[in-house]
Order: structure tokens, then C-alpha cells, then sequence
């Protein structure tokens, strides 16, 4: 057999498989269908061509894998398999008359091509300091200082805290009010360590091991813990863990229970422990009783108040040239209902309109020429094409769920 050509396919199937998973990833459901069909026929190919190539057995294990994934895409999302691949043959020419070895077989030692195929741990699990410090975010005091109270108090004097503390912090709200930047700016401010991980990319890339991952993620908290000081997991859309009710996707029941234990695991043992779960979600509603019942703290990162977004746009526009009729109070009545990322989109949109301007007036490539002062009719423009990213009704569904479900 040729090593070369086995190592081509096997490059191809790695490449088909990233993009896949990016796909994936990024919820192109058909698109990522077949790719990881490419990806599957690939090794399917490996592993008819060269039958004794020391890897075969993991190639079908993994195949075997891809296979489920499409096979659960197409469940949650009603598509039909596109074709026959879905069928494929999986037993491996046995050297000995062909009796096959099942895929389903015990896990190999060793499997050099799955770890490169998969998204390693450390991919995923970013623990460096983000540079977001308090100050940068606008508003949110009851939430910073929530926050402050939750894991700064109990670090300081534990003895204060005759009953405990809770472990589970939990921040909900629409999209793009802050709260990703909050937990960034938390691990900024406190002498700790901070693993930030993105439970969307968990699910899809972790692809069916996302359960072992968890733990792995828990027992590198608990390691670092030994330095005495606090350390914060923030886990990003913390609602991906739970997949969709009924529509199993990859393996989130078991991930789930498992998130279960493990933080469980954080709240008994040992009353000093300064380890912390943040969870951040757009979703809160999907989550279940025994979900919320581990995030005692569950605070509501709302839709900036006309305050704070008077004070983003003064943030956003302070590098930017504007005309005398722009005033930061009439920027704040205007943009009532839009998220604080909406306000950074708007004040983008207007730099592009000024810079687009000044690129059609063929000036543009003079370094000395710039864009004319910006005015308040470019924001009302910018505002008329770019609406609020959250409507009035789901706005009142947070704060119904707030009502119900907040927890200070
Ligand atoms: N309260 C805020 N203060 C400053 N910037 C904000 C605030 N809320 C949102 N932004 C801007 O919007 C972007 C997206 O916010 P993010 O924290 O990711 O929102 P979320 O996690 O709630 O969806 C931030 O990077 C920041 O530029
Ligand atoms: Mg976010």
C-alpha cells in the first residue's frame, strides 16, 4: 500500500472535516450535512484502500461519528438524508477472511488522526486576561456589583459568610447588552484565574465528547485552585448545553448532566473553594429547573437605559469628527429600544457613510483629506435601515422571565 496516498486522503478528510465542523458551527445545517458526508466518504475510501493501515479503526470510528451527527441535523431539522451515502458500508475488510471489525469496537490507544480531526481542549478554553476592564462597561452597576458581592466578598473574608456563598452566577438578557464583556471585564478586575468557554463551540466541535470535556474543564479549575486565589468559568451560551428539548443534537442530555455534577461538585465540597461558574445566556427560558436551581444568582442584563446610551455614544463617537448639531441627549431619545451593540453598528455605520463620501469623491487616496464632520441626519439615516436587534416583544419576554426568575 502507499503511506503517500493513504496520508493524502487522510489530509483531505482532515481539511473536510474543520470545515464541516465550521459549518456546523455556524448553523449551515445542509451545507455542513455534506461536507461531513465528504468527510465520511473520505475515510470510508482510507479504509477500503488500504484495509491493514494501522489508523482503520479509528478512521471508522470517526466516520461512524459524522455519521451520527448528520444523522442527528437531520432529525432536528427535519431534513431528509440526501442520499445514499447515509447507508454506507462499514464493515473493514478483515485481514483474516473478512470478518470485520465493527466500528462500535473499544476505543483505540493512540488515535493520532482523531486528536488532529477534533478541536483540541485548549482551543476551545481561552484563559488569558481579557484587556475589558469595569470602566469600559457602560451601566450595569446592580450587575457589577452583584457580581462584586458574589466573588470578590466571599474571597476577601469567607469567614464572613457563616452559610456559604453561591458558586452559580448566571447572566440572561438580550444579545449584545454586555454580558460576554462583563464576565471579561470580571476577569479583569479579579486577581484570579478566568477559562472562558463557548458552549456552542463545545456542542458542535466536542462532537459527541463534550460530557469528558466537561470534566476536563472542571478538573483544570480544581488544579489551578491549589494557587489560593478565586477562579472564574465562564461559560458562553450556557443554553447550547442543553441542546433543544426533545431534539437531542450531540449529546447534550449527558453533557448536561454532567455540567450538573460537576458544578454540584463545586458547592459541596469544601466551604473555602473559590471556584465560580458564570453562565451567560440569550435563552434563559430554555434552561430547566435543575439547571437554574445551580446558578443562585441569576441577574438580568437588560437594554441599556437612555443614561447609558447616551454614555456609549459618547464613547463610540469620541474618536470620530462631528458637526455641532449632534448632541449626545438627542442621540439617547433617538436610539430608545437599540442594545449597546447596536449603538457601536450605528456609530460604525456612520463613519462609513462619511468615509464612503469621501472615497466617491475620488479624495480619498490623498492622505491629507478627511471625511467631513458627521451630523445628525447620518445617524437618523443609519438608524431609518439599521432597527433595534431586539423587538418590544422580546423584550418583555426577558422581562417576564426576569419576573419569574431573577435572582439578586
Ligand atoms: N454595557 C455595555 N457597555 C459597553 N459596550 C457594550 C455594552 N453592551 C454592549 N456593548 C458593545 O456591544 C458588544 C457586544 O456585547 P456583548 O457583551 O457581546 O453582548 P452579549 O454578550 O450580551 O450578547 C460589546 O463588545 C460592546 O462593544
Ligand atoms: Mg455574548
Amino acid at each position: 500500500m502507499s503511506v503517500v496516498a493513504a496520508k493524502e486522503l487522510e489530509d483531505d478528510a482532515k481539511k473536510y472535516a474543520s470545515e464541516a465542523i465550521r459549518l456546523d458551527s455556524q448553523g449551515a445545517h445542509g451545507m455542513a450535512i455534506q461536507m461531513y458526508q465528504k468527510v465520511i466518504s473520505t475515510l470510508v475510501k482510507l479504509v477500503h484502500l488500504y484495509p491493514d493501515y494501522r489508523l482503520n479503526k479509528q478512521y471508522t470510528e470517526r466516520a461512524m461519528a459524522y455519521q451520527e451527527r448528520v444523522k442527528a441535523i437531520q432529525a432536528a431539522h427535519g431534513l431528509l438524508p440526501q442520499d445514499q451515502s447515509s447507508e454506507m458500508d462499514w464493515t473493514i475488510p478483515g485481514k483474516n477472511g473478512g470478518a470485520g471489525t465493527n466500528a462500535s469496537a473499544n476505543s483505540p490507544k493512540g488515535p493520532q488522526v482523531v486528536q488532529q480531526l477534533k478541536a483540541s481542549f485548549s482551543d476551545l478554553v481561552i484563559t488569558e486576561k481579557p484587556e475589558v476592564k469595569w470602566d469600559d462597561v457602560v451601566g450595569l452597576e446592580d450587575c457589577k456589583q452583584a457580581i462584586r458581592e458574589s466573588i470578590v466578598f466571599p474571597f476577601l473574608r469567607p469567614d464572613l459568610f457563616k452559610l456559604g456563598w453561591p458558586r452559580g452566577i448566571l447572566l440572561y438578557g438580550p444579545p449584545g447588552c454586555g454580558k460576554t464583556m462583563i464576565a471579561a471585564a470580571t476577569a479583569a478586575e479579579i486577581d484570579g484565574y478566568f477559562i472562558s468557554v463557548d458552549a456552542a463551540s463545545i456542542m458542535s466541535k466536542w462532537l459527541g465528547e463534550g460530557e469528558k470535556n466537561v470534566s476536563k474543564l472542571f478538573a483544570n479549575a480544581r488544579k489551578m485552585l491549589s494557587e489560593n486565589k478565586p477562579v472564574i468559568i465562564f461559560v458562553d451560551e450556557i443554553d447550547s448545553l442543553l441542546g433543544t428539548r426533545g431534539q437531542e443534537v450531540g449529546g447534550e442530555v449527558r453533557v448536561r448532566d454532567q455540567f450538573l455534577r460537576e458544578t454540584d461538585g463545586i458547592n459541596d465540597k469544601g466551604k473555602n473553594l473559590h471556584l465560580y461558574v458564570i453562565g451567560a445566556t440569550n435563552k434563559p427560558w430554555t434552561l430547566d429547573p435543575p439547571f437554574l436551581r445551580r446558578f443562585a444568582k441569576r441577574i438580568l442584563v437588560p437594554l441599556p437605559e437612555s443614561d447609558a446610551r447616551m454614555s456609549q455614544f459618547r464613547m463610540y463617537t469620541a474618536p470620530l469628527t462631528l458637526n455641532e448639531d449632534v448632541n449626545l441627549d438627542s442621540l439617547a431619545k433617538l436610539s430608545e429600544g437599540y442594545s449597546g451593540s447596536d449603538i457601536k453598528d450605528i456609530c460604525q455605520g456612520v463613519q462609513l457613510r462619511v468615509v464612503r463620501e469621501l472615497f466617491s469623491s475620488g479624495k480619498a487616496l490623498d492622505k491629507e483629506t478627511q471625511t467631513r464632520p458627521i451630523t445628525v441626519a447620518d445617524f437618523k439615516e443609519v438608524m431609518r435601515t439599521r432597527k433595534p436587534s431586539v423587538s418590544p416583544d422580546m423584550q418583555r419576554a426577558y422581562l417576564q422571565w426576569s419576573n419569574n426568575f431573577n435572582a439578586l
